[in-house]
């Protein structure tokens, strides 16, 4: 019996012996389990003659009691030397240097859409905005547009098809305000307008306006030559020097641009340094710059959507906030605002 137990404890020490936690478990259980080797020793003592039972009763419970404590003993070795392993192989340089990510920012046209929106939210206007995709009713016949009109021709605007269009303006937003709402009306629309223009100093196919539309009881040009200084001064400071310059528009009557003064030559009219006095490029040499236009909503636009005319009147303005950034920061090349060049980005 002592024998027995001896070859166990030979046995229980050589397979605990760098052995796997699999295989610890293992010998625990054909050791100690209900079957095992050990818990049959124990539970064949009762057949021993009393004085012998004494003597292998104390060696199988010790043999026990040890194995329990070797086997115990190598689970926790066992899972150590998984996590040194793992420490090692899955270690990660702590001396290399981080790998930055560069803090994002607003571009600088929505920073200028920000400021905007901030002043008319503050005058009490509401912002909407409207689809890309227009019908060709609201973006012309019903801003009293004829098909006559240069910007229907299809070298000007993007059509789909004899109905649908991408909007060449915000001023649709116009008509389907006064169709949803009844005056008194207070609303800016901001939002991507598309047309067929070349890439040049002063235009891109894409651009961003944002329309203004007041119509109530009253509402006169001096209303709307304050509030276009009122942006005029929120944008440039209130110093901002603004003319505005008879135009025509089929939708407002009578209408005007808004100019400032040349942000590149300063109204000066010839560019900076140049010694052979090239003209400017950007204010091509008038000294002002076109930033929007805008007028007083032409009675026909009101009668088309509804509202009476004898009673009520109004002004709108769809300005261009590419050009109020250019001039904001004296960027004087348009397609750097779609490039998502960082560099430029970055400054703003
Ligand atoms: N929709 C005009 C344009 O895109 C601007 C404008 C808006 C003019 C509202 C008058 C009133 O050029």
């Amino acid at each position: 019996m002592l024998e027995k137990l001896t070859q166990l404890r030979h046995h229980i020490e050589q397979s605990l012996r760098d052995a796997t936690p699999e295989a610890i478990e293992a010998v625990r259980v054909g050791m100690l389990g209900k079957k095992g080797e050990i818990t049959a020793v124990l539970k064949g003592l009762g057949q021993l003659e009393p004085q012998a039972r004494k003597i292998a009763g104390q060696a199988a419970n010790e043999l026990r009691d040890w194995a329990q404590s070797q086997i115990d003993q190598a689970k926790a070795g066992a899972g150590a030397a998984k996590q040194a392993q793992a420490l090692t192989e899955e270690s990660i340089d702590i001396t290399l240097p981080g790998r930055r990510r560069g803090m994002g920012r607003l571009h600088p046209i929505t920073q200028v859409y920000g400021k905007l929106e901030e002043l008319f939210l503050s005058l009490g206007f509401d912002i909407v905005e409207g689809p890309h995709i227009e019908t060709v009713y609201h973006n012309f016949d019903a801003l009293n547009t004829p098909e006559s009109h240069p910007s229907r021709d299809e070298s000007d605007t993007f059509y789909f098809d004899e109905n649908y269009l991408l909007r060449c303006h915000t001023s649709p937003m116009q008509v389907r305000v006064i169709e949803k709402q009844k005056p008194p009306i207070r609303v800016v629309v901001p939002g991507k307008v598309f047309r067929r223009d070349e890439v040049d100093a002063t235009h891109t196919p894409v651009f961003h306006q944002l329309e203004g539309l007041v119509i109530d009881k009253g509402v006169h040009m001096g209303d709307l030559r304050g509030i276009m200084e009122l942006i005029a001064g929120h944008i440039f400071g209130p110093g901002a020097k603004i003319r505005l310059r008879p135009s025509f528009f089929p939708f407002t009557e009578p209408s005007a641009e808004v100019d400032i003064t040349c942000y590149v030559c300063d109204g000066k009219a010839s560019r900076p340094g140049s010694e052979a006095n090239d003209p400017c490029r950007v204010c091509k040499d008038s000294g002002w710059v076109e930033l929007w236009g805008c007028g007083m909503v032409h009675p026909q636009v009101l009668r088309t959507s509804g509202i009476d005319p004898g009673e009520y009147s109004g002004y709108a303005f769809g300005l261009g906030v590419d050009r109020i950034t250019s001039a904001l920061y004296g960027i004087t090349d348009p397609r750097l605002y779609f490039e998502n060049d960082v560099q430029f980005l970055r400054q703003f």
